[in-house]
């Protein structure tokens, strides 16, 4: 047992003395209370210990106990619909046990010890099995068969499968070697788990936003950040997509944000309805939760919980989606541990290894191959969400991620002053793997899907020239041909992007719809040029009541669509080119 003697406190941060034989990134236990905390630096026999729990009251003079293991995190059936700390302990059973705050040194079991679950043995005495491959199943909820793997780094011959109910601590395959395969392995939370390899990204990541799978998608497996200043949007925007995108599982970090923000997510989504389903969203999510009152190392550690869960489920083959919610406050509280440890300051305070850890962070998403004979593929796409001071894009967490990410969702900070809704700018966002997914969207959406994009989004860049015109000239001096652009792009913004996160019909729009959609606008914008070829006063055109239809078309339920919006389309191209007929 390792066991050194408290010589310093600076806030989160313990130095210790006596500390021999103590590795990097073990966990130790501090102080009269077992403080939970972690070796970042060690120096002679001194360790420095970044302690996830509130410090206040800690002494000089007070032991340090190191475990000589990692944060290791529990993985196994029960992590659906579990609401955790930065460190996996459970919030629910914490509450239970000490009221609604976190008494200090606690530390639960992160899965049900006493719940049995029924095991469906997959594999037979004599089989031989390799890391990764599955074993059996246990219906961990409704809809999520959890895939019992054989953990990284085992393989041999099986020699004892049993069959039945058992609880996470129960043998269920022993080896011939005598390996007991259980319903849980662990795993540290900084290391990443193995695949066998990477897959290029080409399957889109479905999110059911119009601005975002049709101007900015991201593929299955990607990483995008959504930045935005105070108020405009990211929060909404990460639940809408846990809500709503296309994943198998969800894990929802919500990472030193206010406490009633969280609160809100952890109300909230436990009574939110699985639209696919039709069970309880928290079926296929687990919400790791880390308020900006709870302590900052925690929020520093709670990235790579929420990562390591996302990986255990990739592994079983499945979609998982990661919302980080935000990563600006994992950042300060990168900066904030490396201020007390007196390191070099980087950019604005932040560590030189800000964006290191960044890219280690983010290389663990992915779509790949998992550890297994049969060849499972699975995927983690991670959304980001950014909080840069003042809404201003240069700071180093920005453009740090920046650098990494293959998407960038910006929030424009007078779109949503304006309330135009998701406030995502279609001029400052970029997505890079547009040209990997459109072979799936030329096959499963429309062929011409593409040049329908390009050619909105060239309108609307259009528009941004035109209307530094009219701002010096006034909007009567332009010839009709740009106005039939402002009344097309104006279309676009009100009828097609805008989109209300709250409404029924509307949160998800499916592909085709939002296809259908953009059609009837540029059909619509083909058919205003053809007529003012003829003569045809632009008035008459943009007076005709269709237009009142093509703004309700966000109304059409998905399953209408096709029906409706092609009839919608035909409608327009006749009645629009009548007007040049006579
Ligand atoms: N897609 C949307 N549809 C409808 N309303 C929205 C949408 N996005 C944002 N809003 C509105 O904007 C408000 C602020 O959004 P949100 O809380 O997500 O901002 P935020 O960027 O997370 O802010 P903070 O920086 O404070 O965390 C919401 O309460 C909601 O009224
Ligand atoms: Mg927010």
């Amino acid at each position: 047992m390792i066991e050194g003697t408290i010589v310093k406190v600076s806030g989160p941060v313990v130095s210790a003395e006596g500390m021999a034989g103590a590795k990097m990134y073990d966990i130790a236990r501090v102080g009269e209370l077992g403080l939970i905390g972690e070796i970042v630096r060690l120096d002679g026999e001194t360790a420095i210990v970044q302690v996830y729990e509130d410090t206040s009251g800690l002494r000089v003079g007070e032991t340090v106990m190191c475990t000589e293991e990692p944060l290791l995190l529990e993985l196994g059936p029960g992590l659906l619909s579990s609401i955790y700390d930065g460190i996996q302990r459970r919030l629910t059973d914490i509450a239970d046990q000490y009221g609604d705050f976190v008494v200090r040194g606690v530390s639960t079991d992160a899965l049900p010890r006493d719940r049995r679950w029924t095991f469906q043995p997959m594999v037979e005495e004599g089989d031989e099995v390799e890391e990764g491959d599955v074993v059996g199943e246990v219906q961990e909820t409704t809809h999520i068969a959890h895939r019992i793997m054989v953990p990284p780094g085992v393989s041999g011959r099986v020699a004892q499968v049993k069959e039945g109910d058992f609880t996470v601590d129960e043998t269920v395959v022993t080896l011939e070697d005598g390996t007991e395969i259980k319903l849980h392995q662990t795993w540290p939370a900084r290391v990443a788990r193995p695949v066998k390899n990477k897959e290029n990204p080409n399957i889109p990541f479905i999110t059911g936003t119009r601005i975002l799978d049709t101007f900015f998608p991201i593929a299955q497996g990607g990483y995008s950040i959504i930045p935005g200043g105070f108020g405009t949007g990211k929060t909404v925007t990460e639940t809408t997509l846990a809500k709503w995108a296309d994943a198998d599982i969800v894990i929802y970090i919500g990472c030193g944000e206010r406490g009633n923000e969280i609160t809100e997510v952890l109300a909230e989504f436990p009574s939110l309805i699985d639209p696919k389903t039709g069970v309880p969203l928290m079926q296929r999510t687990i919400l790791v939760a880390n308020t900006s009152n709870m302590p900052v190392a925690a929020r520093e550690a709670s990235i790579y919980t929420g990562i390591t869960l996302a990986e255990y489920y990739r592994d079983m083959g499945y979609n998982v989606a990661l919302m980080a919610d935000s990563t600006s406050r994992w950042g300060e509280a990168l900066r904030e541990v490396s201020g007390r440890l007196e390191e070099m300051p980087g950019e604005e305070g932040y560590p030189a290894y800000l964006a290191t850890r960044l890219a280690d962070f983010y290389e663990r998403c992915g779509r790949a191959v998992c550890l297994g004979s049969d060849d499972r593929v699975g995927s983690i796409t991670a959304i980001g969400a950014v909080s840069p001071p003042g809404g201003d894009f240069s700071e180093p967490m920005t453009q740090n991620s920046l650098r990494i990410t293959g998407a960038f969702w910006a929030l424009d900070t007078s779109l949503a002053y304006r309330r135009h809704f998701p406030a995502i700018s279609w001029t400052k966002s970029y997505t890079l793997y547009l040209d990997q997914i459109q072979e799936w969207y030329t096959r499963n959406v429309a062929e011409d899907w593409r040049a329908m994009r390009d050619k909105a989004m060239s309108l609307l860049q259009k528009e941004v020239e035109l209307q530094e015109i009219v701002q010096l000239v006034g909007p009567d001096a332009l010839p009709d041909f740009a106005k039939a652009v402002l009344e097309t792009t104006r279309m676009l913004r009100e009828d097609f992007l805008q989109q209300f996160a709250f409404s029924d019909v509307d949160a998800f729009c499916s592909l085709r719809k939002q296809y259908l959609m953009l059609k009837v606008i540029l059909t619509y914008y083909d058919c205003l040029e053809e007529v003012l070829v003829q003569g045809v006063p632009l008035r008459q055109a943009t007076e005709h009541p269709i237009k009142n239809e093509i703004a309700r078309m966000k109304e059409v339920p998905s399953e209408e669509a096709e029906e409706k919006l092609s009839e919608l389309l035909e409608r327009v191209q006749r009645e629009l080119r009548s007007l040049g007929e006579w």
